[in-house]
């Protein structure tokens, strides 16, 4: 893979095989989307009822801002909050773990074993796309965009096929003014390297 990418960086090589590629991206997509059904996770987390809150995305997934990856809450951040809601944990008047709903005993269960949590990744680009939060959320773009209405969600769910012809898509549609920086958010090696 990396010696076609190298190959690729050629110009004149780029122009033909763009063509080539976008026509092909239908169906390298199709293949790619098929890995990514939504995966049963180890708990079912209801984003609708803390976006809801109006708890920030930022809070549980602050690395969208400032690097590569967004991140996933650990227990330890849930338990910030689960381990003293009053509606469960009122010390005048503790709700017994039994009673409380499944999903969030598994999460009590989590913070008494001191286990990690494994969220199962949902969008997922291939170890040979470098995908960066940071520069996409600095332009301006939310998280709806990419993501869709996660208000209405309980665990996240894929909103469109994510493959190269969507990244350039956008790219192309954002740059339409600016030659210089659709040439370098065009570039393969912008996302190969
Ligand atoms: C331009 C499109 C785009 C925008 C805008 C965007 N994301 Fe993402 N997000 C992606 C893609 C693509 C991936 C897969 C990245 C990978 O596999 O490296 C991803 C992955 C994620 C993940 C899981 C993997 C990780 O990075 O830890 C989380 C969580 C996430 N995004 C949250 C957010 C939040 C919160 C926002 C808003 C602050 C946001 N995203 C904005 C495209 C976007
Ligand atoms: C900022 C505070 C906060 C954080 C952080 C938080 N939650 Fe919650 N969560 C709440 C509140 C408030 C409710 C609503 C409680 C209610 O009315 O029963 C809730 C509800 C839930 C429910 C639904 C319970 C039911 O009634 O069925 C689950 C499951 C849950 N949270 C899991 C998690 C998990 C897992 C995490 C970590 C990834 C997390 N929460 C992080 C505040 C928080
Ligand atoms: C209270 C914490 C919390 C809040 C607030 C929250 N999330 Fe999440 N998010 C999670 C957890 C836990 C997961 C892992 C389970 C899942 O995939 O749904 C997750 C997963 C995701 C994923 C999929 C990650 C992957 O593996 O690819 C995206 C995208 C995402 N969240 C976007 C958002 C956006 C956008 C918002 C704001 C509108 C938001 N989240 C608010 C806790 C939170
Ligand atoms: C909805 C629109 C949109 C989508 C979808 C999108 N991008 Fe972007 N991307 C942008 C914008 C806007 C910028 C910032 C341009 C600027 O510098 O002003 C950007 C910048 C980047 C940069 C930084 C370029 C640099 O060095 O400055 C990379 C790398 C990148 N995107 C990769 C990707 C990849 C990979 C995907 C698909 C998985 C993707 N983008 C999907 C809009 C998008
Ligand atoms: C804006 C980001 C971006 C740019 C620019 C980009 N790609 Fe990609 N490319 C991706 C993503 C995301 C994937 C993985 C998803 C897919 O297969 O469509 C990918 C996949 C590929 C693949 C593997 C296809 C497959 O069948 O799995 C090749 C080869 C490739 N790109 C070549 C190129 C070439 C050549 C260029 C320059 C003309 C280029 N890319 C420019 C984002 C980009």
């Amino acid at each position: 893979m990396e010696r076609i990418l190298n190959l690729l960086k050629k110009p004149a090589i780029q122009y033909s095989l763009v063509i080539a590629f976008l026509a092909l991206v239908g169906g390298a997509g199709w293949a790619f989307y098929q890995t990514q059904v939504p995966p049963p996770q180890p708990i079912q987390f209801p984003h609708n009822i803390h976006v809801g809150l109006q708890i920030q995305c930022l809070y549980c997934h602050p690395g969208a801002q400032r690097q590569a990856s967004a991140g996933l809450p650990t227990e330890q951040k849930c338990w910030a909050c689960h381990g003293q809601l009053k509606k469960y944990s009122d010390p005048a008047n503790p709700v017994p773990l039994e009673k409380w709903p499944p999903e969030l005993q598994k999460l009590a269960g989590y913070v008494q074993r001191g286990e990690a949590i494994k969220w199962v990744p949902v969008y997922i680009v291939p170890d040979f796309v470098h995908f960066n939060h940071r520069p996409h959320i600095a332009a301006g773009l939310n998280c709806e965009k990419c993501h869709g209405d996660m208000s209405k969600k309980t665990v996240a769910t894929i909103e469109q096929t994510v493959n190269m012809g969507w990244c350039l898509a956008c790219h192309q549609a954002r740059t339409a003014n600016d030659p210089v920086k659709r040439t370098k958010l065009i570039e393969c090696g912008t996302c190969h390297y």
